[in-house]
């Protein structure tokens, strides 16, 4: 079979790309909601995927992705590396650069990022005097400095526009002061003749122990007449604001150049910057290479096409729908393009030819949205980060579970590379070749997850020696090798995982391997304890519970960690919690069994009590849409074969959580995994990673499309009797054919590219339709 090499894959596509689009998603796309309130996204410019995410960085504790919402925090600088929507320390910032509006005499301009930061201005609403649009960033600074962003994969450019009155206009190049203010290592040269400067420096990652080297080039669009290094004493801050210490930190560093003012006209000035994880002379060829000549106008243009691109692939019909769904429909599509980010030739461990990919931030929030809203329009970017992540697993050992410039990342769950290769093969298994996706290699990646224990699990692999032998994660293991924690959500996820394997087993005809993983997937059960009963609430029993090597259990009440919990713990990472959970309470968790959700009906007691026990989830506030293990519990009364209450739910959680305001996002985007969620709510669809089956309700539109650029072939699910009340699916057909399930559709139904038709009607009692029910491990159906 023809085999194209990642390049050539992105040429095949971009000709059968339909050139006309029906609606243009760039004119529907708000790229500050969740800039504040702690959602940590990242509004300024990158293309899809790009490693270079520039954008403004200020002194708000919630600056994760540099920029903050709310114009009472200051402008520090402008940085070319950023993550978008994460928790953990504050990521990356670096390398920023920075407008010096007027400063006469070099060795007096006030260089310090104390010194220098400045409020921007701010409009009449309150809200500051900020613009962003795909590719593109404007500010205005309260000096009347004008600051905008553009940026290809690994080269920026801003421009800088000073006022007249502004004498002597100077541009600063910070090395040292990324987010964590942690630089070590420092390097900064300046040529004299064109006043390039270069920089690089070695800095803490954001959530893990390692650290990463970075190398910045930056050249001007004209010949500085005055420049040098600047190099202060941290002294004069010392018991300020300082979270890590180095032991060649103490200094902060960088160059400073003047430009001439025009003298009668505003004085514009670009600055490129170059980015590498390998060399100053890398970061140096990839600016030239990206961006020869300084035309910020076309890089803008450029950027907006490859976002248009892949946007567009979405289509929907508006008609009756309110802008606010549109633009939340967009902007959460926009956000699931962010990251991961295409990192290839930036590989710092070893020399491949396969794609690297990094920003995986990290797989525990990503494999159960992300990555299935990539099947349905993006097969070759998921195609590219699979074989990233091979190449990882053949290098490191095992897959990588997050990852940020090279370095591990802490895992917070289960081997959920996994269930991402896993979605990946199920449905592309016959096209692996095509895109260059070795089987081989993939599955002995999965088995290496499943079978072998790494030195430290907290970074990569699993526990997988206790986990063989015992069928769950003890909570009182003595095996050496990584942090005795979140024992009881590693077992079930790793039942999920392990389930997912079994999945790829069976595409490959590996049948005893298949029949192995399904039946460790069913491990879930020996952490299920039945005599467990809710407190105040005893006809609400049987919960998932921390079990001892000697087959006793622990007990973790049933409202840890929810907004219940009478001792307000909460579930983070943290090295010494011993209640077994993460990121969620026991009655959520014991809620989400995504792969066997009939067993689990089955251990509550029939139909009637799991209903009861969602509604009852739902009413006392238990479900928690900012973390990923709830993400799914709307969808569960499917299983229960009530898809009404599941459309009502749904729309619950969009009206209550999301919309498109600045505070939109109740919590951290997790790089994507909310807006990918938020997507697929609003596209009546629902993900189960790791198989054939997209769970099926009613979209917020009367028409919603996918196209897919490798079948180039168009699904589109039309929806008859839409509006007012009429949420409920009361029939499905198929290409004209009466579908089998109101449930649930098979990938099939998306490769071969279909009109599915909805009957829409306002009966929240319709069921899934006569052995319509959505397919689980114990009653069969993942075919
Ligand atoms: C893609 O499909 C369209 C019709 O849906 C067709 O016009 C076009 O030629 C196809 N492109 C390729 C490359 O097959
Ligand atoms: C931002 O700067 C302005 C002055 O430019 C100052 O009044 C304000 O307090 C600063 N904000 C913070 C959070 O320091
Ligand atoms: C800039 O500096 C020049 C010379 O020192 C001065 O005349 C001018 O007023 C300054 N402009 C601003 C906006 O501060
Ligand atoms: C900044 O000011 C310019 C005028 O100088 C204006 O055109 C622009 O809209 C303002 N806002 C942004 C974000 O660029
Ligand atoms: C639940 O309690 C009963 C009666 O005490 C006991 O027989 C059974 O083994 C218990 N089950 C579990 C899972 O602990
Ligand atoms: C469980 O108890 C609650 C009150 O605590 C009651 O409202 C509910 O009907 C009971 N459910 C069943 C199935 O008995
Ligand atoms: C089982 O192990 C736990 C924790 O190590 C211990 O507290 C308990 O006494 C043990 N129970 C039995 C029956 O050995
Ligand atoms: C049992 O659970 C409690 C509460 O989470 C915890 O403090 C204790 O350390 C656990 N015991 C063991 C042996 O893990
Ligand atoms: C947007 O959602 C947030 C919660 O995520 C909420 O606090 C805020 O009031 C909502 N804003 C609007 C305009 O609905």
């Amino acid at each position: 079979m023809l085999k194209i090499s990642w390049t050539g894959a992105a040429l095949i596509l971009a000709h059968i790309w339909p050139s006309v689009y029906a609606l243009d998603p760039l004119e529907h796309i708000n790229l500050f909601i969740g800039t504040i309130n702690g959602g940590h996204t990242f509004p300024g410019a990158t293309v899809p995927h790009g490693l270079v995410k520039v954008g403004m960085d200020t002194d708000s504790p919630g600056n994760h992705a540099g920029y903050d919402g709310d114009p009472s925090w200051n402008v520090t600088g402008f940085s070319e590396l950023h993550q978008s929507g994460t928790g953990g320390q504050v990521p990356l910032s670096n390398f920023k650069i920075f407008p010096i509006h007027n400063c006469s005499v070099f060795e007096q301009c006030l260089t310090t990022i104390e010194e220098r930061k400045i409020s921007r201005s701010v409009l009449a609403d309150g809200s500051p005097d900020d613009f962003a649009s795909p590719g593109y960033f404007a500010t205005n600074l309260s000096n009347s400095i004008r600051v905008e962003l553009t940026a290809t994969r690994r080269t920026a450019l801003h421009r800088y526009t000073f006022p007249i009155d502004s004498t002597t206009p100077r541009i600063l190049l910070d090395v040292t002061n990324d987010g964590q203010l942690s630089a070590s290592d420092i390097t900064m040269l300046i040529d004299p003749d064109t006043g390039r400067m270069t920089g690089s420096g070695s800095f803490a990652n954001s959530f893990g122990k390692d650290r990463y080297h970075a190398y910045a080039c930056v050249d001007f669009d004209q010949k500085p007449f005055e420049y040098g290094p600047y190099k202060i004493n941290y002294a004069d801050l010392w018991g300020t604001d300082i979270h890590q210490h180095y032991y060649t930190w103490g200094y902060e560093h960088g160059g400073l150049v003047g430009f001439q003012s025009s003298g009668v006209d505003v004085t514009t000035i670009l600055v490129r910057v170059g980015i590498s994880l390998i060399s100053v002379d890398q970061a140096c060829s990839n600016a030239e290479e990206e961006i020869p000549n300084f035309d910020f106008e076309s890089v803008v243009r450029d950027s907006e096409d490859q976002w248009r691109d892949i946007l567009s692939r979405v289509q929907v019909e508006a008609e009756g729908v309110d802008e606010d769904t549109v633009t939340l429909l967009y902007s959460s599509l926009y956000r699931t393009h962010v990251a991961p980010a295409d990192f290839s030739g930036e590989n710092p461990g070893w020399v491949s030819d396969e794609p690297y990919w990094d920003a995986l931030y990290c797989n525990w929030d990503t494999y159960r949205t992300l990555f299935p809203l990539l099947s349905l329009h993006d097969p070759v970017n998921f195609a590219s980060v699979v074989r990233g992540m091979i190449d990882i697993q053949r290098h490191e050992g095992w897959l990588p579970e997050g990852r940020e410039m090279g370095t591990q990342l802490y895992i917070q769950g289960g081997s959920h590379g996994d269930p991402i290769l896993a979605d990946f093969f199920v449905k592309y298994q016959h096209y692996a070749e095509k895109l260059g996706v070795s089987a081989d290699n993939l599955y002995a990646a999965l088995l290496a997850d499943a079978e072998d224990t790494p030195p430290n699990w907290n970074v990569q692999g699993r526990q997988a020696d206790a986990w063989k032998e015992y069928g769950y994660i003890p909570s009182d293991t003595t095996f050496r090798g990584g942090a005795n924690t979140k024992q009881v959500s590693r077992s079930i996820e790793y039942a999920f995982n392990d389930f997912t394997i079994s999945q790829v087993s069976k595409a490959l005809g590996h049948s005893e391997d298949a029949v192995k993983y399904a039946a460790r997937a069913q491990n879930y059960l020996n952490s299920w304890n039945g005599n467990v009963s809710m407190p105040e609430r005893s006809n609400v029993t049987g919960f998932f519970q921390p079990k001892f090597m000697n087959g006793t259990w622990n007990y973790t009440d049933p409202r840890h960690c929810s907004v219940n919990d009478p001792t307000k713990s909460t579930c983070f990472l943290n090295a010494i919690r011993r209640d077994g959970f993460y990121e969620t309470s026991p009655i959520v968790y014991s809620q989400y069994v995504p792969h066997d959700t009939a067993k689990l009906i089955e251990l509550q007691g029939g139909v009637d009590s799991f209903v009861e026990r969602l509604d009852f989830m739902f009413e006392n506030n238990y479900f928690d849409s900012t973390n990923e293990p709830s993400q799914q519990i709307p969808y569960m009364y499917h299983y229960a074969d009530k898809p009404g209450r599941t459309a009502e739910r749904v729309r619950e959680t969009i009206s209550f959580w999301f919309n498109t305001s600045r505070n939109g996002l109740p919590g951290n985007d997790d790089s994507g995994a909310m807006g990918s969620y938020v997507f697929f709510y609003l596209a009546g669809l629902y993900p189960l990673p790791g198989t054939k089956q997209f769970l099926l309700s009613s979209p917020y539109f009367p028409s919603i499309s996918f196209f897919n650029p490798l079948f180039n072939t168009t699904t589109s699910i039309v929806s008859h009797n839409f509006g007012g009340g009429n949420i409920y699916v009361e029939g499905v057909k198929v290409n004209g054919e009466a579908y089998k399930s109101n449930c649930f559709l098979e990938w099939e139904v998306f490769m071969k590219g279909s009109t599915v038709e909805l009957e829409l009607s306002s009966n929240r009692e319709v069921g899934c339709g006569q052995d319509g029910l959505p397919p689980s491990l114990s009653t069969g159906g993942y075919d």
